[in-house]
């Protein structure tokens, strides 16, 4: 009561003030401002001048922390407990082919953790979780908060879109931030995904910070100042947080679209998929489950990678996948055979006009390929192509000689498909007389627990 009653005496415009002299601000300034953004009390204009001095100027760890909380606080948060022992949940910041969440769900629910988790759609060159869902004939992502802790309880397993009221302030403040040029702020990128985070009812959290020309964050300082700020903001409000710094210089596995991309995570469920695909996803399930108390896998990584690595040798993350497509009212006929998956009309290939080694393969161009296709969305609420996309055949540091594939292509439209090939052929990959070293997939893993 007391808080409240002071905050009556707060004001936007000395809040954008302080913030622009570099000021630090109080708890209680930034939950008012908030709050008060969230309930249409302070105008876009008012905020977007906020964002910009955060954006120039920066903000403490503890400021960083409170817009987290504020943002958590402006909506519903989900209340897991008494549905699962301990909600662990993956949060990747995006990239090309990064259909990760296919894969590591069910082999963190195969290996006895449940897993509830909501996901997003794509967005600019990025993919999303839901639409590669949506690939399946039926699959249902809206879910009612009923039936989404129903399926979390019965079956180990479910995956739902975010519902509207989880951060609404970040929601707000997010698409104001897309036209204001203050996107890429390490404490604003830091506590919108982190908000969402909390607000899903997380206890502990498995980051997958994305680095190079298809994430965000396109060096390893930057991304490494993400994850540590992400890291901090978890072990303040309380949460074991890990964040493994992954590489997004060139595309995840081998496929970028949608259907492509499931066939890929099935196939990779089969064993059958690329490696360096099952890599990753055996790490990041294997951060998962060593957060995880009372199992065998907590505290360590070795138990938890041969646990991951046992439920795609039995099939028994299959299995939990098949039945995720199957109980969230999916075709599970396209499980057993991805055939049925939505397939494009025209292929094409893009083949090596001479001989050489793979020196650059860039990811984000792929991205934007993927859109033109169709495959992907330059605003919110666009309809997508789910059959259309990029197989990238080739990975840096590869020799390959004239004729070789390096690109095969899924469309639904000739002129889309003639401007995807023209576009990849300029500016996606280069091919050098001199050898180059294959990349790593990981750059270091951060890990932060509450005191
Ligand atoms: N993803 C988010 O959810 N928020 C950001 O600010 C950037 C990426």
């Amino acid at each position: 009561m007391k808080f409240k009653e002071s905050m009556k005496t707060l004001n936007a415009i000395e809040i954008i003030v302080r913030k622009r002299d570099q000021v630090e601000l109080s708890t209680e300034q930034i939950y008012w401002f908030i709050q008060e953004y969230t309930n249409g009390h302070i105008p876009d204009y008012q905020a977007a001048a906020w964002l910009m001095a955060v954006q120039l100027n920066g903000m403490t760890r503890r400021e960083t922390v409170d817009l987290t909380m504020a943002m958590v606080e402006s909506g519903d948060r989900i209340n897991l407990s008494g549905i699962v022992p301990f909600a662990v949940d993956k949060h990747s910041t995006g990239g090309v082919g990064d259909k990760t969440s296919l894969v590591v769900l069910p082999i963190v629910a195969a290996c006895g953790v449940p897993v509830a988790k909501m996901s997003g759609r794509s967005l600019g060159h990025t993919g999303g979780t839901i639409d590669k869902l949506e690939s399946f004939r039926g699959f249902q992502v809206e879910l009612s908060p009923e039936r989404f802790k129903q399926l979390a309880k019965e079956n180990h397993l479910v995956i739902a879109s975010q519902t509207s009221n989880i951060a609404p302030a970040d929601k707000s403040l997010y698409a104001l931030r897309d036209v204001t040029a203050t996107v890429p702020s390490i404490p604003l990128i830091a506590s919108s995904i982190m908000s969402k985070k909390l607000a899903g009812g997380a206890d502990a959290i498995v980051l997958d910070v994305k680095v190079g020309e298809g994430a965000f964050t396109r060096t390893i300082d930057e991304a490494r100042t993400l994850a540590q700020t992400m890291v901090d903001i978890g072990v303040d409000a309380g949460k074991a947080v890990t964040a493994v710094l992954a590489d997004m210089t060139q595309p995840l596995g081998t496929t970028a679209g949608n259907a492509i991309e499931v066939h890929e995570a099935i196939d990779t469920m089969r064993g059958e998929g690329p490696s360096d695909f099952l890599e990753h996803c055996i790490v990041i399930a294997a951060h998962m489950l060593e957060l995880v108390p009372n199992t065998d896998y907590y505290h360590n990584f070795e138990a938890a990678k041969q646990a991951a690595r046992q439920s795609i040798d039995d099939g028994s993350a299959l299995s939990k996948f098949r039945q995720l497509v199957h109980a969230q009212g999916g075709d599970p006929n396209q499980v057993d055979n991805p055939y049925l998956l939505p397939q494009a009309r025209i292929q094409d290939t893009i083949a090596a006009s001479q001989a050489g080694y793979v020196t650059r393969i860039d990811a984000r161009q792929i991205g934007r390929a993927v859109v033109d296709l169709g495959g992907g969305r330059e605003k919110k609420g666009e309809m997508i192509d789910h059959a259309v996309g990029v197989e990238t055949l080739v990975k840096i540091g590869d020799h390959v000689d004239a004729g070789d594939l390096l690109f095969r292509l899924h469309a639904n439209d000739e002129n889309r498909m003639a401007m995807a090939l023209g576009w990849i052929e300029q500016h996606v990959i280069t091919i050098s007389p001199s050898p180059t070293e294959s990349l790593p997939q990981f750059y270091g893993t951060i890990k932060g627990h509450p005191a």
